[in-house]
């Protein structure tokens, strides 16, 4: 699949913002642990989503759209395998989240080994630590983590990074126990309050999301429960990038103003206006763009996901621009692909240097990963002629109707 994107046009109007892909994905994997049906709500149609869909339906469950963006998960047979199948789970790295779902729910699981990984080393480690200080007992077989449960009972975990996967399955994995759950150092992401909502939704007792320390005193017996997924803060904070470096003015709609905050400023700072509404912001421009300095880190710090689309726009921006890849230390592959574009980028280790250049211009490029994809849309937005992206699949797991939603801001995006 290729984007074909010719640039040069101002975005202009209104766009209305999807469901969380992050949360909607972690949502699904917890469906696993109830007993009677799970509805969600504002499910972005993603290929991300279907493929964990289709885990749930390996494992025994079923799954009917309901409407455009609701899906209703049943599980009629009860769960029919504790294993997640390769091929499937291969595909993304939220497949992990079934690990601590299948605990909850039966005490055991079996899923494929996240690519490169080695048991007690990145990157489950912190999952696996905190499974064991919960009493399960965890081995790798086979290229697989097997972990089933010895002794379950309630504990203190500390993570030594705050890793939103690791605190999304110990949630789960601790939701299955009827005992208190510490959990120190945990991720403070909006998806993991998501998570806590469609707990407590199940009569999980849940204290303390959105701080470090987050309390959970687990159930036995687990019903079923309804839940909306929150407003995408990544695919939000795109859709702004694009606009700014376009120099357009765009209204975002179904969108959360407080998990916006760390991209709100910025933007600012790069020279944007932001003017924000109750559910809605509008992005014009003010001037010219700014160099600035951003440095990835965990929620509340500004998101790795959109540290490529900042890359992009900040391309174009005047002065000399730093970033510190503080989260995930290989995320500057999208440097080269700028670069083909007349991007100056330096990288060096986890810091790039960006030089603003006044004007880039259309090329052949490949977006290495999701988040990469986005930023060569981006760049492409304003690039003189046309950029064809390919790897354009990587960009569909994530955005949902994203041509069509740029076409309706007036860009001119085909995808072939
Ligand atoms: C989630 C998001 C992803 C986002 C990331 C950081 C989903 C499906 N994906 O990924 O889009 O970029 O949060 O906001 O929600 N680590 C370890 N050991 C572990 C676990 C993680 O060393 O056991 C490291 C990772 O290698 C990485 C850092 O911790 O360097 C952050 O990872 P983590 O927060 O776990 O990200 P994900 O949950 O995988």
């Amino acid at each position: 699949m290729k984007f074909l994107v010719s640039g040069g046009r101002r975005l202009q109007g209104k766009v209305r913002i999807s469901g969380a892909k992050n949360a909607a994905l972690v949502l699904i994997a917890a469906s696993v642990m109830a007993a009677d049906d799970v509805v969600l709500d504002n499910v972005p149609r993603i290929a991300d989503v279907d493929t964990q869909l289709q885990i749930v339906a390996s494992l025994g469950g079923r799954f009917v759209w309901e409407g455009e963006n609701t899906v209703r998960i049943s599980w009629p047979e009860g769960i029919e395998t504790t294993t997640t199948p390769f091929q499937l789970a291969k595909k993304l790295r939220a497949s992990n989240l079934f690990l601590g779902a299948l605990l909850a729910r039966t005490g055991k699981a079996e899923i494929p080994l996240p690519g490169g990984c080695n048991i007690g080393s990145r990157p489950m480690d912190l999952h696996l630590k905190g499974l064991q200080a919960l009493g399960f007992e965890v081995k790798l077989e086979h290229g697989f983590i097997k972990a089933w449960a010895k002794k379950p009972t309630g504990n203190r975990v500390y993570l030594d990074f705050p890793s939103v996967g690791a605190t999304e399955n110990i949630m789960m994995a601790a939701a299955g126990i009827p005992e208190v759950t510490v959990i120190e150092n945990a991720a403070k992401e909006p998806e993991i309050v998501n998570l806590a909502s469609f707990l407590t939704a199940l009569g999980v007792k849940v204290r303390g999301v959105g701080t470090d320390i987050i309390r959970i005193e687990g159930v036995k017996e687990r019903g079923g429960a309804r839940c909306g997924v929150i407003p995408d803060r990544i695919e939000a904070g795109t859709y702004m990038i694009a606009a700014g470096i376009t120099g357009g003015e765009v209204t975002l709609e179904n969108v959360i103003i407080t998990h916006l905050h760390p991209v709100i400023a910025k933007l600012e700072e790069a020279g944007l206006k932001v003017d924000v509404g109750e559910d809605t912001l509008t992005v014009t421009p003010s001037g010219e763009l700014k160099a600035t300095d951003i440095k990835t880190l965990p929620y509340p710090g500004f998101p790795t996901d959109l540290q490529s689309p900042m890359m992009a726009l900040l391309s174009v921006a005047k002065g000399t621009s730093t970033i510190v890849e503080n989260v995930f230390e290989n995320r500057f592959q999208v440097a080269d692909e700028l670069k083909r574009m007349g991007a100056q980028i330096k990288v060096k280790g986890q810091t790039a240097i960006v030089e603003g250049v006044e004007k880039l211009y259309g090329a052949q490029v490949k977006a290495t990963d999701l988040r990469a994809g986005a930023a060569l849309i981006i760049a492409a937005l304003a690039a003189e002629g046309e950029t064809e992206i390919c790897q354009g699949e990587l960009i569909a797991r994530g955005y949902e109707k994203i041509e069509e939603k740029l076409s309706g801001l007036g860009a001119k995006v085909r995808v072939v």
